[in-house]
């Protein structure tokens, strides 16, 4: 028996291994409700043009609906012989409808269908990361504004989280741009060439809320180029969360102890009983390096294709669906697990106090007081040297002690240089670690984040 979708030319069946090795109703069928809804508007573009009358329009929406209500109930039998998404749900349309059923196809290719599928899939997938990532941006925030005082090395913990802040506000960016060039519409251009009907593609890009239809017929059924402009900006989110989770790693260990996971993210150890594992962030690192490889995947992919449509392209899906599964679970675990973070603001503050941090703000104190900087630093680095053999830091030598290496350096130096307080006080300055700095970026942040 040969195939009911193209059995007029086949004079045998199509071998089972091949009809199964070439099938992808696997895993297209994920996006069955943006090739419904392709059809959809594709049906009402008909009927408009006159090729479908209203009856049979209607009857085709009524038909599709009913089967997206089966899909989602697991009622549907999705059928490896029939292929893909799209094959499927068009015979089941006919077996429930009949004639029209058979119409629904007409000026329309399963080349331009999938692009255009895959669009409406992507499209939706940008919408669903970029509210994740305000959410996970706002934890941050909040975090932040509890922290803009809390000492850590030079700068204050809410100076860092601000940063990441910065990091993922780029990936916002990034996203929203991308969404422009995955937002033009394929459909209409059928296998490669355009259709002979008299279409209406303004129209039926309007119904799916395409800001435009793709301009050239060859390039919008081959072209993927979207897909890998999706897969790089989820490589650098994945980048910049594997960032975060190594600091987090590092800040967790039982060296530095700088900040707490709650338990209700860790995972213990099998047989040390004393472990609390930093598992989330972890896993995170390490999931970024899939993201990477579903990026070559795809970018591989295309590099030796001539145009257009090659059923190569079918390779695009499981890639893309991977890293958009990646980076959803791991911005929603972020987003819950970055604002619980729980800092330790003593053990913070002594580690910012060892390593002689405020070395810079002494050579800064010499130079407000008319030496010049090269000079500041070298007398600074004397006293340095004196602090190591010492075992002490700047703040702990002696007025007597540190105006040996300069008597432009008074009583005023503890308080104005030496305290961790007046050194980041003092980088006051769009960007700076100042703690009212730090809280009008904040205000910013939230403004910019509205203005997205
Ligand atoms: N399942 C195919 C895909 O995912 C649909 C397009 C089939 N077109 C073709 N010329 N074989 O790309």
């Amino acid at each position: 028996q040969t195939s009911g979708m193209w059995g007029g030319r086949f004079s045998e069946a199509t071998d089972a291994f091949v009809a199964e090795f070439t099938a992808s109703v696997q895993f297209d069928q994920r996006f069955y409700k943006q090739d419904i809804a392709g059809s959809i508007a594709h049906a009402t573009m008909l009927a408009k043009v006159g090729v479908l009358t209203e009856q049979e329009r209607d009857d085709i929406i009524n038909g599709l609906n009913t089967i997206k209500a089966e899909i989602e109930a697991g009622q549907f039998e999705w059928r490896i012989d029939l292929e893909d998404v799209h094959m499927n749900i068009e015979s089941r349309l006919t077996q429930r409808i009949g004639i029209a059923g058979k119409k629904l196809h007409t000026g329309r290719s399963r080349n331009d269908q999938v692009a255009t599928d895959i669009r409406l899939y992507v499209r939706d997938e940008i919408d669903a990361i970029l509210t994740l990532l305000e959410k996970l941006q706002k934890g941050i925030l909040g975090l932040t504004s509890k922290n803009t005082d809390t000492l850590a090395q030079p700068v204050t913990f809410g100076h860092h989280l601000i940063a990441w802040f910065e990091m993922l506000v780029r990936d916002s960016e990034r996203l929203i741009d991308s969404r422009k060039r995955v937002n033009r519409m394929p459909l209409g251009s059928a296998a490669l060439a355009g259709t002979t009907y008299p279409i209406d593609r303004a129209y039926t890009a309007e119904l799916l809320n395409f800001e435009a239809v793709a301009e050239n017929s060859l390039d919008a059924v081959s072209d993927r180029d979207f897909a890998i402009e999706f897969n790089a900006a989820a490589s650098l989110i994945m980048m910049h969360l594997s960032r975060m989770s190594e600091e987090m790693i590092l800040w967790t260990s039982a060296q530095f102890k700088f900040v707490n996971i709650p338990d209700r993210f860790c995972t213990g150890s099998s047989i040390m009983p004393q472990k609390k594992n930093p598992d989330v962030p972890e896993l995170i690192r390490g999931k970024t390096g899939r993201v990477y490889g579903d990026l070559m995947s795809l970018l591989t992919l295309m590099k030796g294709q001539p145009l257009a449509y090659n059923k190569d392209n079918q390779e695009d899906k499981e890639p893309l669906f991977d890293a958009i599964d990646t980076v959803r679970g791991s911005l929603m675990a972020f987003a819950d697990m970055i604002p619980a973070l729980v800092p330790n603001i003593e053990i913070m503050r002594e580690a910012a106090l060892r390593g002689f941090s405020t070395a810079t703000d002494l050579a800064d104190y010499l130079v407000k007081n008319g030496v010049a900087f090269r000079d500041a630093h070298e007398i600074v680095g004397k006293a340095v040297a004196l602090g190591v053999q010492e075992s002490k830091d700047l703040s702990e030598l002696s007025l007597e002690q540190l105006q040996q290496f300069s008597d432009l350096i008074q009583a005023d130096v503890f308080e104005k240089a030496l305290t961790l307080e007046a050194s980041v006080n003092a980088r006051n300055h769009i960007g700076g670690t100042a703690p009212a700095q730090v809280a009008a970026a904040i205000e910013r942040a939230y403004i910019r984040l509205e203005k997205l």
